[in-house]
């Protein structure tokens, strides 16, 4: 089985699908550590819960991003993962951080990228009165939110829809979809080559 880190910044609830699919057998893999930017969070209970070792690398405790950063790169390393998956890990990375991990690190935002990289997500598809919005699962490469989407699961939004709605509507989404790409990475269906995303060795 691959082995699979998670980074989280809060409650975890993506993490959650990931560990309930992991223990289904959905997933060809396991969650061998959860790393958290911030101490006290619901994602590190879940970690707990599941009997998964999890630590903190506080952002706040490091001079600059770079020290942060390799910190953090050390607390990964030393679990020799297959795959890093971030899960609602709100830090942004340097490229130099993320270099070394491209084609095996996923991340998770909740929009219709390219649209709307960066946070409020749901506020900005409402303000722009989108009729659909929804989430994206992408390899990570040093563009913020710019690296080569893999899967989307798109939602209608509805005249009536508010910030947290259109949120509650698109974590569902996020719950089914995360498990999904991260079991095809785990088979080897899933693959990065020349900075593109590959299914079935198709471009995706
Ligand atoms: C999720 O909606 C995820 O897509 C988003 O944060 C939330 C975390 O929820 N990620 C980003 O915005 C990344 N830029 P969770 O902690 O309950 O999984």
């Amino acid at each position: 089985p691959a082995r699979i880190v998670a980074l989280i910044s809060g409650s975890g609830s993506n993490l959650q699908a990931l560990i309930d699919a992991a223990e289904m057998g959905a997933i060809n893999g396991e969650i061998v550590a959860v790393i958290s930017n911030n101490p006290d969070v619901q994602g590190l209970e879940r970690a707990d819960k599941a009997g998964i070792p999890s630590l903190v690398v506080d952002h706040r405790k490091f001079d600059d991003r770079q020290a942060f950063e390799a910190e953090l790169s050390k607390s990964i390393n030393h679990y020799s993962p297959d795959l890093i998956v971030l899960a609602g890990f709100m830090r942004i990375l340097n490229s130099e951080f993320v270099q070394p991990y491209e084609g095996k690190m996923l991340n998770i935002h909740p929009s219709l990228l390219p649209k709307y990289k960066g946070l409020h997500t749901h506020r900005r598809a409402l303000e722009n009165g989108d009729k659909e919005h929804g989430v994206s699962v992408h390899f990570v490469t040093a563009e913020l939110d710019g690296g080569p989407v893999i899967a989307q699961r798109k939602v209608k939004v509805e005249d009536s829809d508010t910030e947290e709605s259109l949120q509650s509507k698109v974590r569902q989404k996020e719950h089914q979809l995360y498990p999904e790409v991260v079991a095809w990475f785990c088979s080897k269906r899933l693959q990065y080559k020349n900075g593109k995303a590959l299914f079935d060795g198709q471009t995706l």
